[in-house]
């Protein structure tokens, strides 16, 4: 057995953890960047709240909210630019997945001269970036902790990831709190994702005896958690689960990557605008009983784990069934026409090859049946 494991520096989980900010990253300098959704974090204070917290520290803040919708290349330009201006010593990301794999890499693309776009068409650079801190608002995307950010490309209508060691964030805030004021939906769908991580990890090819302790407990507290947060987004021990079991998903993601699940849902995404969460989630179900020939003694395992009667694919189609989302593609915004060009660009993600079934393209065809 061999593996090995790359992590944050470091790493703060708790609640009213977010007031640490000032005191965590006055190391990195005196000017930051918060790189966050247009209002939403402003209209619950939190916003104010860091912006205090950095100026107590001495720390000059500037703020880029024009966060909206699937982070394309475009805002990480648009950053990159302000970073340059304004002399930015550290990079904060706060929000969703979209505004910290914004963040990530705008600042890991510090130095560089060309348009992100490129370096998402694979050219290579050498790092020079400036630190990026994570401050994750939902509970799900796993951002604070991997290593890569996915954009979507306006030019190609593609969404691929632009990944390097030194994007990973030199300091993660994890504060629970910041997750109760989001919305139902949205907590189903970023939740479905985490769950996705977690299962699509616990049966990866590079899943190790690490990555699987922490993918199991994750499974375990997003299947106790998520149908509690979603019913009473003030429940606070059911946003800790979340919190929490979305962080230890993305420990093990981070190391052994996801399957096939997530390389459906990226073209589902630059192709019909579907959110990921909504794709994972609606994928996930079917996608478990596709792997179940090559993976079926790890779905044993989390079914005793679970303490549950059924078989695994079915727990997570009833879970499904409890959430406020769509449940099927068409639902969601899927068109058929365009099979050929997402069953193309499935085929270019690195997830496959963690997939613990070989997947062929008419295994995509079925399983996008199934969901439809
Ligand atoms: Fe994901």
């Amino acid at each position: 057995m061999e593996f090995s494991l790359r992590y944050p520096s470091h790493i703060i989980f708790g609640e009213h953890k977010v007031r640490e900010l000032g005191q965590q990253t006055k190391v990195f300098g005196t000017k930051s960047l918060i790189v966050t959704g247009k209002n939403s974090m402003e209209k619950s204070g939190i916003l104010r709240e860091i912006a205090d917290d950095l100026e107590y520290y001495g720390i000059k803040h500037y703020v880029f909210d024009g966060i909206y919708g699937e982070p394309d290349t475009e805002m990480v330009d648009q950053v990159r630019r302000m970073i340059e201006e304004e002399k930015i010593d550290f990079v904060v990301g706060l929000g969703g997945g979209s505004a910290l794999d914004v963040a990530k890499a705008a600042a890991g693309l510090y130095g560089q001269n060309l348009p992100t776009a490129e370096y998402l068409n694979q050219r290579p650079f050498e790092y020079q970036g400036i630190p990026f801190v994570a401050i994750p608002t939902t509970a799900g995307t796993g951002s604070e902790i991997t290593l890569n950010a996915v954009l979507y490309h306006p030019e190609l209508g593609n969404k691929n990831s632009l990944a390097h060691p030194g994007f990973q964030s030199k300091c993660s805030i994890v504060d629970p709190v910041l997750t109760y004021s989001m919305a139902p939906e949205i907590t189903a769908m970023t939740g479905m994702d985490a769950l996705t991580h977690a299962v699509e990890s616990y049966t990866s090819k590079m899943a190790n005896p690490v990555t699987m302790a922490m993918a199991g407990k994750a499974i375990s507290l997003i299947a106790e958690g998520l149908p509690m947060a979603v019913k009473d987004g003030s429940d606070k021990m059911a946003r800790s689960k979340m919190a929490l079991g979305s962080m230890m998903a993305a420990l093990a993601f981070a190391q052994t990557g996801v399957g096939v699940a997530h390389a459906i849902s990226h073209p589902l995404g630059a192709l019909f605008h579907i959110p990921h969460g909504l794709a994972n989630a609606i994928l996930l179900p079917t996608v478990i009983d596709y792997n179940d020939r090559c993976c079926h003694h790890q779905y044993v395992e989390i079914e005793k784990m679970l303490g549950i009667q059924k078989r695994f694919g079915d727990f997570v189609r009833d879970l499904l069934m409890l959430l406020p989302i769509p449940q099927t593609l068409t639902a969601a915004g899927y068109i058929k026409g365009k099979e050929e060009e997402l069953i193309r660009k499935t085929f270019t993600s690195r997830s496959l090859s963690k997939n613990p079934r070989l997947v062929q393209e008419d295994d995509v065809m079925d399983i996008l049946q199934h969901c439809l």
